[in-house]
């Protein structure tokens, strides 16, 4: 038996990008369903992203989810860039007339979005499988799941947001040939690291060594993140904790600096990848963050991105569905794709630059040596730097 109902939004994935477009909805008067194939605690403890740009932090307090963040997130005013065996800082606030970044973890942004959606009676659908979308030549498209009871459901919506991540299903139920896109690999990953030890350091430090890229950053005053670089093929079953910390230190160690250790809760290797799909949009199904788009995570940009996404689309979705304009959804997929392309190069930039490509010879390591001490002696190329990390598009939505 197939339970049929309605709602006017409904939402694949409850990752950041689709928890906080439901509330953004809410906010604007609009109904909609999120549907999800992992577990609650799943998705509460999964890890990932940390960094904040300063849009998305005025952006979460605007629409009320500032609160916990504003109490337990760390703000950072710079970072250090180290190579050639040399910690440089710079300074964001000084560069870009104020601006600044804060680490507030993904796994605390879920669950702040998940408490405050159950708390004002929204349905979230844990645990479903199946899902698919359908219907989507028409204005009423469907979608359809089994829910954690074995109950399929179809629920006629107005609209529906893919942001079901990279591995969802809603990019691949485009038409055949709508969708276009434009890729990268790089040929190393991340390996990361969550330890319950204080940050070593005030700021995040980028490290540039000749074995590697290494990043030392935070969760809280007593749990640090750290990053490493490592081949892409790699096996974390050859990675014993001793390993990963002496590698550590002998990529980020300087004299007169030392990296504290501490017990490793969690550890993961990543792909690195660039991918932009495009167009985000077919009709009434509209895709949003790792959906549609992913980046490295050198330059911060992915949690940040799909937030900014969800942001112009509550917009667009408000003016379809309360006003009848289809002018800002029309525009949805360049207004996105113009930010996700900038925070692309950027990512791309700071990946190309930091990281040893195990393929570059004598030239390619020379040319990323220079592009780094011009960014540490030029205060315009420290600016470009800094307004990009800090974010180059400013987030605005009306409360
Ligand atoms: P997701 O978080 O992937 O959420 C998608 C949701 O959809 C998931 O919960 C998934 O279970 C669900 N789903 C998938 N398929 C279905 C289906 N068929 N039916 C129902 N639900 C489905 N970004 C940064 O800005 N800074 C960082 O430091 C950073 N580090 C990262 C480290 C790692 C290891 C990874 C993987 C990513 C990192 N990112 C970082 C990227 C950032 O985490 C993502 O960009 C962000 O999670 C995107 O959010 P999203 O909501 O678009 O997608
Ligand atoms: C993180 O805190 O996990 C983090 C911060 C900055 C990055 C990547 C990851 O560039």
């Amino acid at each position: 038996m197939t339970v049929s109902s309605r709602t006017q939004v409904g939402i694949v994935g409850a990752g950041p990008a689709g928890l906080l477009l439901s509330h953004l909805l809410a906010l604007r008067g609009i109904e909609s369903i999120v549907v999800e194939n992992r577990s609650r605690a799943y998705c509460e403890a999964r890890q990932r992203a940390g960094l904040l740009e300063a849009g998305t932090v005025e952006l979460l307090r605007t629409v009320g989810m500032g609160e916990r963040m504003d109490a337990e997130g760390l703000e950072h005013g710079g970072i250090y860039l180290q190579f050639e065996g040399e910690r440089h800082h710079l300074d964001f606030r000084d560069l870009t007339g104020g601006r600044w970044v804060t680490i507030y973890a993904q796994t605390e942004i879920v669950k702040d979005l998940i408490r405050a959606r159950l708390a004002a009676g929204a349905t979230i659908e844990f645990e479903v499988s199946d899902t698919e979308v359908g219907d989507l030549d028409t204005e009423r498209p469907v979608l359809r799941f089994t829910d954690a009871g074995g109950t399929r459901h179809e629920v006629a919506c107005d609209a529906i947001a893919g942001c079901d991540g990279f591995h969802g299903i809603c990019r691949d139920s485009m038409p055949p040939g709508l969708i276009q896109v434009a890729e990268r690999g790089y040929p190393y990953s991340w390996l990361g690291i969550l330890a319950s030890v204080p940050p070593s350091s005030d700021e995040l430090i980028y490290c540039r060594h000749e074995d590697g890229f290494a990043l030392h950053t935070m969760r809280t005053p007593q749990v640090s993140r750290l990053y490493l670089q490592v081949p892409a093929d790699e096996d974390i079953e050859d990675w014993s904790d001793d390993r990963i910390w002496a590698e550590l230190k002998h990529r980020l160690e300087v004299p007169g600096w030392e990296l504290k250790d501490g017990s490793i809760s969690e550890k993961a290797i990543s792909p690195m990848r660039s991918f932009v799909a495009s167009p985000m949009r077919y009709r009434r199904l509209f895709l949003a963050g790792d959906a549609a788009h992913i980046v490295p995570p050198t330059g911060a940009k992915g949690l940040n991105l799909a937030l900014a996404d969800v942001t112009v689309l509550a917009k667009a979705l408000t003016s379809l569905l309360k006003e009848g304009l289809a002018g800002p959804a029309d525009a949805y997929s360049d207004t996105s794709l113009s930010r996700v392309w900038r925070a692309t190069h950027f990512s791309w930039w700071m990946t190309s630059m930091l990281h040893v490509d195990p393929h570059a010879d004598q030239f390619g390591a020379q040319l990323q040596l220079s592009q780094l001490r011009y960014v540490i002696s030029s205060r315009a190329a420290a600016t470009t730097l800094a307004e990009n990390y800090t974010g180059y598009f400013p987030l605005t939505f009306q409360a």
